[in-house]
């Protein structure tokens, strides 16, 4: 099993870790639907959120995950930060080290960051999105729900759709994915298709109806807008109307398949409510409840070794 001391991407596990981090995941959905917490295994760390873009459920998440294990937990908010005075990605966290902190969390806009992080800082790096590159641990929520709810992740066809350029919870899932032995579909407009996504294990489709036959999840990526230089589709409407997931496109999957987004959903664009919102399909909100088990894992995981 591979031995990581960052959470960098999915690039860099094997399948023998990641079945380790959905097992041990597992175990704290258990206590986390118990009401019980695990109070002091992470008592005396200290986990610092670094969010250089907005979220909502990786940054709640991790903190709810870092309390519930006993760390003091500090989200910093980079627009009150000095970082808004010219201080550099590396002087802020240099500062930060100097502070003696355990864990620390990234998002930013830049593909790479938490990796030029993690070889400046003493503290174990998460990466919780950066760019286009890669966001791991919504790969590792998004498998857990899958097992959870197929009973397996290996043997699955995943059709994953609509803006796949933009997108790091794409690249992540097709490496956790397929790493495990499962059938990835990439569905969208060629304009919303990355060079050299072509891999084994991963078929490309421009057809919804093609690329959802068959398929037993379905999954809906929200339309990344502020990451598009130019037209990248003529309009949302004409876009929802050849990618938006509905009920009529969701019936080309199999009559069981899952509806799984990441979140935030633009409904009427990328996602149609009446799929979104259907207790018997949809996923949705079971993804954010994997996503603390998930991140409680990682951090049990990262943060009990003092470096
Ligand atoms: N899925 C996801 O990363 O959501 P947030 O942007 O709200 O964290």
């Amino acid at each position: 099993m591979t031995e990581f001391r960052h959470l960098l991407g999915i690039e860099g596990l094997d399948p023998p870790a990641v079945t380790a981090l959905l097992d041990l995941a597992e175990s704290y959905v258990l206590l986390n639907r118990s009401g019980k917490t695990q109070r002091d295994l992470l008592r005396g760390r200290t986990l610092i959120n670094l969010f250089f873009e907005d979220s909502t459920r990786t940054r709640t998440s991790f903190e709810l995950a870092g309390k519930r294990l006993g760390a003091d937990v500090i989200n910093m908010s980079v627009s009150t930060s000095s970082v808004t005075k010219g201080e550099t990605l590396l002087d802020t966290a240099a500062t930060l080290n100097a502070m003696n902190c355990d864990l620390l969390v990234v998002r930013h806009n830049r593909s790479g960051a938490p990796a030029l992080l993690a070889q400046k800082v003493d503290a174990a790096v998460i990466n919780a999105g950066d760019g286009t590159h890669e966001h791991p641990t919504q790969a590792l929520l998004d498998a857990l729900t899958i097992r959870r709810r197929k009973g397996r992740i290996s043997g699955l066809t995943v059709a994953i759709c609509g803006d796949i350029a933009h997108s790091r919870v794409a690249r992540s899932n097709i490496l956790l994915l397929t790493m495990l032995g499962n059938f990835v579909r990439v569905v969208g407009p060629p304009t919303l298709m990355p060079a050299g996504i072509e891999a084994p294990g991963v078929e490309v489709y421009h057809d919804m109806a093609l690329g959802l036959a068959g398929a037993d999840i379905v999954m809906a990526l929200r339309l990344q807008k502020e990451r598009m230089t130019g037209g990248m589709i003529p309009s949302t409407r004409e876009f929802f109307n050849f990618y938006g997931l509905d009920r009529a496109k969701l019936g080309f999957a199999k009559p069981d398949a899952l509806v799984m987004h990441p979140g935030p959903m633009n409904r009427g664009v990328e996602i149609d409510s009446d799929v979104a919102d259907d207790p018997l399909r949809s996923v949705i909100r079971e993804q954010v409840e994997m996503g603390v088990a998930v991140r409680m894992a990682v951090l049990d995981r990262l943060g009990r070794r003092k470096f």
